[in-house]
């Protein structure tokens, strides 16, 4: 039984000593780690389909696979629009899935507690050890533990451990989920007397230039019946691992109890965390008995503060900070849903070159690993809970769950998230359908109550579709700190008279809809897709949609729109756009084939769209300047060429060594653009500061398709089985040109310490299979995903197509 705060106090305080230290070195003798964390992942049998039998230790997986996780096995499905997914799912097969996994525990962790830790299962997960049965977690993205330690045997028996994975109930989405235990698992091992699971809670209830307190609430477990006295020890260590402040505490334990401790240290002149230097402290938990160390814990720390201002939006740290965010669904392209540290960092790194600095999780818990990066790589993020609520979106949502999970799942979130210093709002849903009926009053009081018992440092949003606030009961709660709103661009002005006094974020924006390398020839005017009012649908017949800025969803607008009307309203704390990258599922606006988003503003295969330079330009200080679109049309056909350019006051366009004159963007202009009468050759922009040429960027008419190019993200790849490496294939003509409209089929080939583990071309209506060693270049350019096997052997890579000249390269393996 937990012990609340207030029983803590009677039972605790037998003795505190705080210890301020200013930067001392670790002590000398470097102490044993006791807890152990091992990588669960490798070497699961897996089997599509359903055998309740193998819960049993004696059951044969002879024919089942061998496998590592993390796993999606809807990514390795084929394409089909039978599979009750649907295209807005992926159009990928679902179904049930077990797993099985033997292992043995060494003889002397005989008397520790053993736990097995799972981030996600989508979903639907029952886990049994040794034909014991230890529960189930519908939620998908949920993280849950289970505690071993009753049903393992240790030394040479073997245990088993049966996960069944259930996805079979459809539609349960509005996008594509994957299946499977698609992130990472760890088996944990302490002694009886330790830090409970995601037992540490840390806050800086008061950060000021010269000082900053930080607050501990640690979370203690005696598994025991004997109780025992402890002493918890605290410290703070700096990025470069020096001791800044040490806190000691003498306390005492009950029996097979849990029991929740507090201390306070302060750290002088902080580092802040911030976007432009995410500094991270980190908090070593240490408990002892006498002199004996019997778990040890480590908590990231980052020191900031920050603040929602009705009028003047947010501001961190004190520095007021437009957000700059985009919505992230959790798959990872051609990896499907598999949680790959690699490919979440290679996201967001996009992003950050981008000039993002915040992530919406769109619209459910997400990894660990996405929220570590965060907090290192200085991105904001905003947590979500949920899509649904009791009022589902499609059949088979969470709101089947809701009644019986919704505040276990909210608590086990929170309490996961809320040392994470990258996380500073908590969304308890996105376009909930309790919005338009009173039942959204209590929900929302409820929800927001919830969170608050776990953590009071962020403030609580919802992302709202209704803005007229009589109509809006999730609103009217009054519960909310901070009010979302998803779309709707035109109604910014009418908020601070509605919403009065509120503070406000657009959780929500754009939705534009864009292929990759694929221009319309005329850009001029805005379309809107699918249009309202049951206007023709007039799509394109092989489903691209122009990468001119120029189509949106009827709800959403173009990118420009909305950032021209956000950029100027202070109170308007910033902006999520719909979406960084393209999705698998909701392909609007068209029907199968298409099977991924059209709203990313980098396609499903990482590679960016035109106007990831307006955003970069907008957004980060890097100089930009980018034209399109290619340069092979038909002699005379009339092209708008656009440019997107910063830091510099002019720019010029030359069409084969011709001026076509000098042009600036004028008054809220995100970009210049001309007329164009096509002539093969050179088009080449020139941009200038005060007379002098910041940067130049030419587009040559390619020639013949004649060769492949490669371009590896890096080149080394550590042998540990999951570091990746991604290479960029293009077709070049004989001088370099890319060939804009190339589609060969390209062959790879791998050797040595890696394997291709995905093929993309960022294709939203491509059915080729994700899970192959063969790729059509869509617009002259695919991806493929190597990933390290584990060898310790150089990489060589090949790719080849008839007709085109080879290239191979080599990543060489740490
Ligand atoms: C929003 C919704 C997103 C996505 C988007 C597509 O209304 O919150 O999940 O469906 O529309 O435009």
């Amino acid at each position: 039984m937990n012990k609340t705060l207030n029983q803590t106090k009677i039972f605790s305080l037998l003795l505190l000593v705080s210890l301020f230290l200013a930067c001392n070195k670790t002590e000398d003798v470097v102490e044993k780690d006791v807890r152990i964390v091992e990588d669960f992942n490798f070497n699961w049998n897996f089997k599509l389909g359903d055998f309740p039998e193998a819960i049993q230790s004696n059951f044969t997986t002879t024919d089942w696979r061998i496998l590592n996780l993390p796993h999606d096995w809807s990514i390795e499905g084929d394409f089909s629009e039978e599979h009750p997914t649907k295209p807005e799912g992926g159009a990928l097969p679902a179904g049930i899935g077990w797993y099985r996994k033997t292992f043995t525990l060494p003889a002397d962790w005989n008397g520790k507690s053993v736990s097995v830790e799972f981030d996600g299962a989508y979903r639907n997960s029952e886990v049994w050890i040794n034909g014991h049965y230890l529960g189930k977690r519908p939620y998908g993205y949920i993280s849950f533990a289970y505690n071993l330690t009753d049903y393992v045997h240790f030394g040479t028996q073997e245990n088993v451990i049966a996960v069944k994975v259930d996805n079979s109930l459809q539609p349960n989405s509005r996008w594509y989920t994957g299946s499977g235990i698609y992130r990472n698992v760890r088996l944990v091992a302490t002694e009886n007397l330790y830090v409970d699971h995601w037992g540490i809670y840390v806050t800086t209830p008061k950060v000021l230039k010269d000082k900053a307190t930080v607050a501990f609430e640690t979370t203690i477990k005696n598994d025991s019946t004997g109780k025992r006295v402890f002493k918890l020890v605290n410290t703070i260590l700096d990025s470069d691992d020096l001791e800044v402040v040490v806190s000691e505490k003498i306390d005492t334990i009950q029996p097979n109890t849990s029991y929740v401790t507090r201390q306070q240290m302060e750290v002088l002149n902080p580092v802040l965390w911030s976007v432009e230097n995410p500094y991270l402290y980190t908090v070593k938990t240490k408990i002892y008995e006498g002199e004996t160390l019997v778990d040890n814990y480590e908590t990231p720390l980052g020191i900031r503060y920050f603040s929602f201002n009705a009028k003047k939006g947010f501001s961190l740290n004190g520095v007021p900070t437009k957000i700059h965010g985009v919505c992230l669904h959790h798959d990872n392209g051609a990896l499907g849903a598999v949680a790959n540290k690699h490919a979440i960092k290679r996201k967001l790194q996009i992003m950050k070159d981008m000039g993002v600095n915040a992530i919406r999780v769109a619209h459910n818990p997400s990894s660990l690993e996405l929220l570590q990066l965060c907090d290192e790589m200085g991105l904001i993020v905003q947590v979500e809970a949920f899509d649904v609520w009791k009022k589902r979106k499609v059949k088979n949502d969470y709101n089947l769950e809701w009644d019986e999970w919704y505040k276990r799942d909210l608590q086990d979130l929170i309490r996961r998230d809320r040392n994470n210093p990258s996380v500073m709002m908590w969304s308890i849903g996105n376009e909930i359908r309790e919005q338009f009926d009173s039942t959204g009053i209590a929900m929302t009081k409820d929800l927001v109550k919830i969170v608050k018992s776990l953590d009071q440092t962020r403030p609580v949003t919802c992302a709202l579709t209704e803005n007229v606030p009589e109509k809006n009961f999730i609103y009217q709660s009054g519960a909310l700190d901070l009010l979302g709103f998803n779309y709707k661009h035109e109604d910014y002005g009418t908020f601070p008279e509605n919403f009065k006094g509120q503070k406000i974020i657009a959780s929500e924006s754009v939705s534009a809809l864009e292929t990759r390398g694929h221009y319309d020839v005329t850009s001029s005017d805005i379309k809107f897709w699918p249009p309202a009012h049951n206007e023709p649908f007039d799509g394109n017949d092989d489903f691209t949609v122009s990468a001119y800025d120029n189509v949106a969803a009827y709800w959403g607008t173009t990118h420009e729109e909305n950032w021209k009307t956000v950029k100027k309203l202070d109170y308007i704390a910033g902006t999520f756009i719909w979406t960084g990258f393209d999705y698998i599922g909701e392909p609007i606006p068209y029907p199968y084939p298409a099977r991924s988003s059209y709203f990313g503003i980098v396609d499903l295969a990482g590679l960016p769209k035109d106007v990831y330079y307006m955003y970069q330009s907008e957004w980060s200080d890097t100089n930009v300047l980018h034209v399109l679109p290619h340069w092979n049309w038909s002699l005379g056909q009339e092209v708008d060429v656009w440019a997107y350019y910063n830091n510099a006051d002019e720019i010029e366009l030359f069409v084969n060594g011709n001026s076509l004159g000098v042009k600036s963007k004028k008054g809220e202009d995100l970009h210049v653009s001309w007329k164009v009468k096509y002539e093969p050759g050179t088009i080449k922009v020139v941009s200038r500061k005060v007379g002098q040429v910041v940067l130049e960027k030419e587009v040559h008419t390619a020639g013949v398709a004649s060769k492949l190019v490669l371009e590896a993200d890096k080149s080394t790849i550590k042998k540990d089985n999951y570091d990746l490496v991604y290479v960029t294939v293009e077709v070049n003509d004989d001088q370099g040109n890319l060939s804009p409209r190339a589609d060969n089929l390209i062959h790879f080939e791998v050797k040595g310490g890696g394997k291709i583990v995905g093929v993309d071309n960022g294709y939203q209506a491509s059915l080729e299979s994700f899970k192959a060693n063969k790729r059509k270049a869509y617009n002259g350019k695919c991806v493929v995903i190597i990933q390290s096997n584990g060898k310790a052997e150089n990489i060589q890579f090949k790719a080849s197509s008839k007709g085109l000249i080879a290239a191979t390269i080599q990543i060489e393996v740490e």
